[in-house]
Formats: C-alpha cells, structure tokens, sequence
C-alpha cells in the first residue's frame, strides 16, 4: 500500500511501488489532465510537481514520490502561468500543455526573472505543434506578472 499525498489530498492506494506515477494518478486517482506520450521521460507530457521539482512521471515510481507533495495540473490554483497561457493563447492541439504549464510553474519558482535562453534551456518540454514561440511569450508574461505581483505586495 502506497501513501501520496495528491493535489493536498492523502490517498493509500494499492499498487506496485514500482508503478510509474503517471499511471498511479490516472488510472487509481482518475486524474487524467497530466498525459502520456513517449513514456521514456524525453517529451514532459508527464510533468508533475514533486516536491516542488517538476518531474517526468512516465519514468518515476510512485513509491519516489511518498512523503512528498505532489501537484498535477488538476490541482493547481489559480495562477499567473494559466493567465498568460490563456493570454497568449498558447495551445494548439494542448496535448503537450498540461506538461508545459507544470513544467512552467516549477521554473518560475527557481527563476523568476529569466531570459529567453533561460527559457530555453530550462523549459525543455516537447511540442509536436511547435507552439513554442508562445510558450516562451506566455512564460516572460507570467514572470512579468508574478514580479508586478510581488512588488505590489511590498507597497507601502
Ligand atoms: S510521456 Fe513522460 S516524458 Fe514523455
Ligand atoms: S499543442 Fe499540440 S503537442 Fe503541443
């Protein structure tokens, strides 16, 4: 019997510890936002929050993620990333986009302030549509407006 901790809700679920999480989320939780595509941890169609690191889960066990948080794309917030995808108007098919914007979110967190090499090399999530000249526009807006959001928070 495994215990996660998914999107702040506590679950034992039994399944091999070795079970990719990515399955473990979709078929014992039902949470089927985060997708499957290659399956050997290259694309990110798989990105989850764990542990605040976003992880490729095709290729993780789900006994790796015990006693961490885990955030799927159900369970995120309201949050400047999805404003700017929605801004922008990133997703083309949006296969690949639940994977992008958790990839995202993480990225932010360790580099709010990025340059467009930064984002390059830091996001590096697959997309067969090739929108990937609007996610790097919609991640320089969230990070503009996380900053504005913050600076704002200071304000006398
Ligand atoms: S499906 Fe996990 S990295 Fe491609
Ligand atoms: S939007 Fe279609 S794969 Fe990325």
């Amino acid at each position: 019997m495994l215990e996660l901790v998914v999107n702040g809700t506590p679950h034992a679920i039994d399944v091999a510890p070795d079970t990719p999480l990515l399955w473990v989320v979709r078929d014992h939780l039902g949470l089927t936002g985060t997708k499957f595509a290659c399956g050997m941890g290259l694309c990110g169609a798989c990105t989850m929050i764990v542990g605040g690191s976003a992880l490729r889960t095709c290729v993780l066990p789900a006994s790796a993620a015990v006693g961490q948080a885990v955030t799927t794309i159900e369970g995120l917030p309201a949050h400047p990333v999805k404003d700017a995808w929605i801004a922008e108007q990133v997703p083309q098919c949006g296969y690949c986009q639940p994977g992008q914007i958790m990839a995202t979110v993480a990225f932010l967190e360790t580099n709010p302030n990025p340059t467009e090499q930064d984002i390059r090399e830091g996001v590096t999530n697959l997309c067969r549509c090739g929108t990937y000249d609007r996610i790097r526009k919609a991640i320089l807006r969230a990070a503009q407006a996380r900053a504005a959001a913050s600076a704002s928070k200071v304000e006398p």
